[in-house]
């Protein structure tokens, strides 16, 4: 099967096709066009709907297009569009929405329409040598969203825990607001975290005693459910900033300890969900996986202490918005459910996954 995945539920306009096994399951991706809005909505310190949505309408023809130019085919040889129905801006979803509607009419072609977190999910399946073993248990930390999901073989989801206030990847970009790091903040947040440790492996240093001790808290990390909370985070880091007036030249080190908090609550609650529910796979997914300290301790904590569990995480290119995760979890859509018709599609920016 050739499918077309379109995704533009944020800020970025993508397109990708895949040729999809039915029988095997096996995945080949053919393109995967990422239009990315970040420099411009950088300047505004965060995405600026009303803008969002003119540049998807001025760029989605161009990517599809170009989708279909590097996959070498046709728009008569594709079996199936899936498209990001939502979570996500309203008027960035619509033109994803719209333009599939018009093209499903032209083309004649059979649609599914795609919640943006099950796209996600779905990055766990693009790579053929990943081995999932159910059921698995997939944490999706994004910009918008922090849910922890069971899946079991038949593909049916259950959600475990999600956030209560902010998602993960928004701790990370509202942290560096605060420092005045600029947008998006997982990367920089990332960078100066990184530059710190490595630092600190060079040339060990304790903290200045003139220095106030950094000290962040882990909000509900000992709480029985198995859910979230980020905001208490957040609005700590803010009174630790107005209380020392050396924060700019201790920036890594704050960087350092606040990714470290948002870490160990990520990690700790995974790690409960997946011994609760057995699980025999855990799978990690969003913009927030693109972390290599997240990756890298993740893949440590899950070998130490969930033996015989495997671990994945998607290729880095894989774990921010693309079209490609919206492809595959089309795919495994079309197994269960009859496609949508396209005269019927509708947005839903705040589509709960189920
Ligand atoms: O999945 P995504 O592209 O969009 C949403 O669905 O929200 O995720 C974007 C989020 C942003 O909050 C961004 O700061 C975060 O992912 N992010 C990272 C990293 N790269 C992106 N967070 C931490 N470390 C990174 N390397
Ligand atoms: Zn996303």
């Amino acid at each position: 099967m050739y499918i077309l995945g379109i995704e533009s539920s944020c800020d970025e306009t993508a397109a990708s096709i895949i040729k999809a096994d039915p029988k095997t399951g096996r995945i080949q991706v053919l393109s995967n066009i990422i239009s990315s809005q970040i420099e411009i909505h950088k300047k505004y310190g965060g995405v600026v709907p009303e803008v969002a949505a003119r540049e998807h309408v001025l760029n989605i023809l161009p990517v599809i297009n170009e989708s279909l130019i590097k996959a070498k085919i046709t728009p008569d040889s594709l079996d199936l569009i899936g498209v990001t129905r939502g979570p996500g801006l309203i008027t960035s979803l619509i033109t994803g929405v719209e333009t599939v509607r018009t093209l499903a009419f032209a083309w004649n072609k059979p649609v599914i329409e795609v919640n943006h977190i099950d796209g996600h999910i779905h990055a766990n399946f693009i790579d053929p040598a990943s081995k999932i073993n159910y059921p698995a248990l997939i944490m999706t930390v994004s910009g918008g969203h922090t849910n922890l999901v069971k899946m079991d073989k038949t593909g049916k989801i259950k959600i475990l825990g999600e956030t209560r206030d902010d998602a993960a990847g928004e701790a990370y970009d509202k942290g560096a607001k605060m420092m005045g790091l600029g947008y998006p903040g997982g990367p920089i947040i990332a960078q100066y975290a990184e530059k710190y440790q490595l630092d600190q492996k060079r040339n060990p240093q304790k903290t200045d005693k003139r220095e106030l001790p950094i000290n962040l808290p882990r909000p509900m990390i000992n709480s029985v459910d198995l859910d979230f909370s980020f905001s208490g985070l957040k609005t700590a880091l803010l009174y630790q900033l107005q209380k020392d007036k050396n924060w700019r030249e201790r920036l890594p080190e704050y960087c350092y300890e606040y990714q470290r908090a948002i870490i160990d609550l990520l990690i700790s609650k995974t790690i409960k969900a997946a011994r609760k529910i057995k699980a025999r796979t855990v799978m990690l997914s969003g913009g927030v996986s693109a972390n290599n300290e997240l990756r890298a301790r993740m893949t440590e904590t899950v070998a130490r202490q969930l033996p015989g569990v495997n671990f994945l995480v998607p290729a880095k290119g894989y774990t921010t918005d693309n079209a490609t995760m919206i492809a595959v979890a089309a795919f495994y859509q079309i197994k269960r459910q009859k496609p949508t018709d396209f005269s019927r599609m509708r947005v839903d920016a705040s589509l709960q996954l189920k």
